[in-house]
C-alpha cells in the first residue's frame, strides 16, 4: 500500500512540473524560441491543466513544454528538437494533451536557432477554451453564426457565456437551466451534450467526440465558473 502511494505521487509530481520534464527533454543542439506575450487567465483553471507554451510536432501531444507563470511576459523555450514543428501558447493536460490553442506559429519552414514569436495579449481562461475548442467550431454554425440562433440560444463569441449561465432552459419542460454554477449534472447544456437528456427534437449526444473536450466542459461548470 505504502509503495503505491509514492509511486502514484511521483507520477503526479512528474506531470504537474513542466521543468521537470522540459529538461529531460533537453539536446544540446536544439532551438530557442523566445515568446514574448501576455497571458490573463492562468489562474483561472482548476487542477490537471497547465497553460504552456509548447512544441508539438505529428500528434497532439506536446514534445516540449514551459509552463506560464502569471505575469511573465517573455517565455524563452530552449533545446527545441528538429521533430517540432508549430509552437503554440496552449493548455495541455496531465497527459500533455493539447486542449485548447489560444495561438500558433509555424517554425517548420524557419531554419534560425533563436527564434523570436510576438504573441500579443492572450484571454487563455477555462470559457475561452471552451469557446475555442468547442463552441465556434463545433456549436456556433446552428446556434448564431447563421441567420438564426437554435432554440435561441447563442453559442457564439462574445455572446455564449450570458446565453449560458443561469439562464432557463428554452426547451426543457421542467425549469432546467442551462449552465448551473459548481453542478454539471444538473446544467441543461451538459446533459444535451452528453446525451443523458432526450428531450430535446434535435440529438446531440454524437457531438462532441472527443472525450477531453466533455471533461473540459464538465471541469469547467464544477470549478463553479468564472
Ligand atoms: C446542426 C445544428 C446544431 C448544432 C451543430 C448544434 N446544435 Fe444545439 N440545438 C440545435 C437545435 C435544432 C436545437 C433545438 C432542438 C429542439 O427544438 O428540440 C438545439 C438545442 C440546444 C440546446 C438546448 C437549449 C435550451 O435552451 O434548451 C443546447 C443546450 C444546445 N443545443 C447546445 C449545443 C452545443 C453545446 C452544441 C455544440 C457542441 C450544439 N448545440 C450544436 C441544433 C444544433
Amino acid at each position: 500500500m505504502k509503495k503505491i502511494l509514492i509511486i502514484s505521487l511521483l507520477a503526479l509530481s512528474a506531470c504537474d512540473d513542466g521543468d521537470i520534464i522540459e529538461d529531460l527533454k533537453v539536446e544540446n543542439t536544439g532551438r530557442t524560441v523566445t515568446v514574448v506575450t501576455s497571458v490573463s487567465g492562468i489562474e483561472n483553471w482548476s487542477s490537471g491543466y497547465n497553460v504552456v507554451v509548447a512544441g508539438f510536432g505529428d500528434n497532439k501531444y506536446a514534445d516540449i513544454s514551459k509552463n506560464i507563470s502569471v505575469g511573465a511576459d517573455t517565455i524563452v523555450l530552449r533545446g527545441i528538437g528538429s521533430s517540432v514543428k508549430t509552437i503554440e501558447i496552449c493548455v495541455i493536460n496531465r497527459l500533455r494533451e493539447r486542449v485548447a490553442t489560444f495561438y500558433k506559429s509555424d517554425i517548420s519552414a524557419d531554419n534560425s536557432d533563436e527564434i523570436v514569436l510576438e504573441a500579443g495579449a492572450i484571454r487563455a481562461d477555462m470559457f475561452n477554451a471552451i469557446q475555442n475548442a468547442i463552441f465556434t467550431p463545433t456549436c456556433a454554425a446552428c446556434h448564431g453564426g447563421g441567420k438564426s440562433a437554435a432554440a435561441g440560444l447563442y453559442l457564439t463569441e462574445g455572446n455564449s457565456y450570458d446565453a449560458l449561465v443561469n439562464v432557463a432552459s428554452s426547451k426543457a419542460t421542467d425549469g432546467s437551466v442551462r449552465v448551473v454554477p459548481g453542478d454539471a449534472a444538473n446544467s441543461f447544456m451538459y446533459k444535451v451534450v452528453t446525451g443523458t437528456d432526450g428531450t430535446l427534437s434535435f440529438d446531440h449526444s454524437n457531438m462532441i467526440l472527443d472525450y477531453k473536450n466533455l471533461q473540459l466542459i464538465e471541469d469547467w461548470i464544477n470549478k463553479g465558473i468564472e
